[in-house]
C-alpha cells in the first residue's frame, strides 16, 4: 500500500489553500459523470471491526471518537451540559462532551489555541500522555469527573481512545506556523494526496463538499486556513460519522 509521511500530510493544507484559490469550471464530462453515477459507501467502514484490526485502524477510530465520540459510533450525547464544563466556557449541551472541546484539536488544552476565545475552558491537555500506558486513559474517561458510561463509549471503543491519547497524538506546531496557521511544506506533495484521496468526494477544486449553507459556504480548504489544527487532527484519523476516508492508515509512528 501506498504509504504517506505525516510531513506531506501536513502540507495537503498547503494544497487546500490553493485549491480554493484556483477555481476550474466543472467540465461537461464531468457533469455527465455526476448526474449518472451513485456513491454507495460501505456502511461496515463507518460502525464495523474488520477482522483483524490493525493498531493504524484502531488509532484513527480512537481519533474520531477524541473529535466525536457521539458522532464517531452513532449514540447520542446527553443534552444537557457536562458536569465537568465551566460556568465560564461559552459552549453548552452535547458539545461539551467531545474530548477536542476541553483538551483541544492540538491536545494542548489551555497551553494551546483553546487558550483564549469562544472556545477557552481553562483546562489542561493531554500531550504528556503520549508513550504512557493506554489503560490510564482508559480509568480517567470513566472517573467521577468524566462519568463516561459503557452505553456512551463501549469498552472497546475506550480502548481505542486510549490508543489514540498514547500513541495518535501529533504536534501539530511542528507543521503548521501557529502565528501565520500556514503550513509548513510543500504543496506539491500535498496535491498528490489530495488528488488521489480527497479529490474523491472534496472535488479537485475542493469545492464539492459543503459543510454549512449556500449563503455561508464552508469548504475543506476554508477549514483548512482558518482552523489548520482541526483539518490536520480530520486529515490523520477521519471525520466521524461519515465515510470520509482520510489518511488514518497513513501515519508515521512515534
Ligand atoms: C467537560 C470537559 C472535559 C471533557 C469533555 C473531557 N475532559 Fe478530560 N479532563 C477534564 C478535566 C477538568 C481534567 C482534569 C485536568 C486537571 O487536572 O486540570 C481532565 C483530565 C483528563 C485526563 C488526565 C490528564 C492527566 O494528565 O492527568 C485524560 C487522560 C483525559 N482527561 C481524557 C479525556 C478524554 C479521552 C475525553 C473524551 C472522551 C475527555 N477527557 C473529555 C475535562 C474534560
Ligand atoms: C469518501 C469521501 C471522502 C473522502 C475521500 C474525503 N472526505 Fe473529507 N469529508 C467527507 C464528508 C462526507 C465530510 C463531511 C461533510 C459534512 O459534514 O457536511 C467530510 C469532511 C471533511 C472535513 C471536515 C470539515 C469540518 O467540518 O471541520 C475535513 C477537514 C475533510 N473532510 C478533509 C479531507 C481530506 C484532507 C481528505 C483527503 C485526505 C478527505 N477529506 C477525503 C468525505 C470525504
Amino acid at each position: 500500500m501506498k504509504r504517506f509521511g505525516l510531513k506531506e500530510l501536513s502540507v495537503i493544507m498547503v494544497a487546500l489553500g490553493l485549491a480554493l484559490g484556483a477555481w476550474i469550471p466543472t467540465s461537461a464530462l464531468a457533469s455527465e459523470l455526476k448526474e449518472s453515477m451513485t456513491v454507495m459507501p460501505s456502511r461496515d467502514w463507518l460502525g464495523g471491526i474488520p477482522e483483524a484490526p490493525t493498531e493504524d485502524w484502531a488509532v484513527a477510530f480512537g481519533g474520531r471518537l477524541y473529535d466525536n465520540w457521539a458522532l464517531a459510533v452513532d449514540v447520542d450525547a446527553p443534552d444537557e451540559t457536562h458536569p465537568a464544563y465551566p460556568p465560564w466556557g461559552k459552549k453548552k449541551g452535547a458539545a461539551t462532551w467531545r474530548c477536542k472541546e476541553c483538551h483541544g484539536w492540538d491536545y494542548l488544552g489551555r497551553d494551546g489555541v483553546y487558550g483564549k476565545g469562544s472556545h477557552y475552558t481553562g483546562i489542561l491537555g493531554l500531550r504528556q500522555l503520549v508513550g504512557k500506558n493506554p489503560t490510564i486513559v482508559e480509568k480517567v474517561i470513566r472517573d467521577e469527573l468524566h462519568g463516561y458510561t459503557l452505553e456512551q463509549i463501549s469498552a472497546a471503543a475506550g480502548e481505542r481512545l486510549a490508543l489514540f491519547v498514547t500513541r495518535g497524538q501529533h504536534e501539530i506546531e511542528q507543521y503548521v506556523n501557529m502565528e501565520t496557521r500556514k503550513a509548513h511544506g510543500d504543496a506539491g506533495l500535498g496535491g498528490r494526496i489530495f488528488q488521489n484521496v480527497c479529490a474523491a468526494c472534496h472535488g479537485f477544486d475542493g469545492m464539492a463538499l459543503n459543510f454549512k449553507t449556500d449563503e455561508n459556504p464552508e469548504f475543506i480548504g476554508t477549514v483548512a486556513n482558518k482552523a489548520p489544527w482541526e483539518t490536520l487532527h480530520k486529515v490523520r484519523n477521519g471525520h466521524p460519522g461519515v465515510p470520509c476516508r482520510h489518511s488514518g492508515s497513513c501515519r508515521s509512528r512515534r
